[in-house]
């Protein structure tokens, strides 16, 4: 499906069909926060954001965007790749996550060439389909624009076609793209 509208704000409609209030999500890619409030929102006070980014930067830009909002979900700020999400996280997580969200590329106004890599993309797209609970999503937008981002868009896009366990849907842009990819509602892992 091709479209023009934001593929940001259209993420945050799909996703907002899959979360509830009390239930954990993943921002895999903290960047400015606009995505890890968004999440927080969505699961309220009763549920856990867990916010990735190797940029001590953005986790500062996420928590002061999280303040400015007066957002009173419990957000814990992981500062290390998202690579590394599965041994970061309690064990008691495994199968609970109802989505994990990426937005690749690098973080706007800052150093470009700090960029989320395919290698580690990947790595952490396997790690989310031990945390996802049945019937959680994942959501990958992924940009084309900067050097490396055409491979890693075309390597997650591999990776998730090649996901029996997940139901993938793409929606494509002049920009960038945007996979969601849900699990089943039974467990199948
Ligand atoms: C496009 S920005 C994210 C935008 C953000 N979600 C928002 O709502 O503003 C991409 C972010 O990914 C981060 N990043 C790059 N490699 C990473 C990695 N291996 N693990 C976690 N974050 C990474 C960058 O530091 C950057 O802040």
């Amino acid at each position: 499906m091709t479209t023009h509208r934001p593929l940001t704000r259209q993420a945050h409609e799909l996703l907002a069909e899959y979360l509830s209030p009390g239930e954990i999500a993943i921002d895999a890619t903290a960047g400015n926060g606009h995505d890890t409030l968004f999440l927080a929102r969505q699961v309220g006070p009763g549920g856990t954001v867990h916010a990735f980014d190797i940029q001590a930067e953005a986790l500062a830009q996420t928590r002061d965007r999280l303040r400015a909002a007066a957002c009173d979900t419990p957000v814990f700020y992981r500062h290390c790749s998202h690579a590394e999400m599965l041994s970061a996280l309690p064990a008691s997580a495994r199968g609970q996550v109802s989505a994990v969200t990426f937005n690749l590329g690098y973080l706007p106004g800052a150093d470009h060439s700090t960029i989320t890599r395919a290698p580690s993309t990947l790595e952490a797209l396997r790690q989310s389909l031990t945390l996802l609970r049945p019937g959680g999503v994942l959501s990958v937008l992924a940009y084309r624009g900067h050097p490396g981002g055409r491979e890693e868009a075309e390597a997650v896009a591999a990776w998730c076609a090649r996901q029996d366990a997940l139901a993938h849907a793409v929606y494509d842009s002049p920009g960038p793209v945007l996979h969601l990819c849900r699990r089943a509602r039974e467990a199948c892992d």
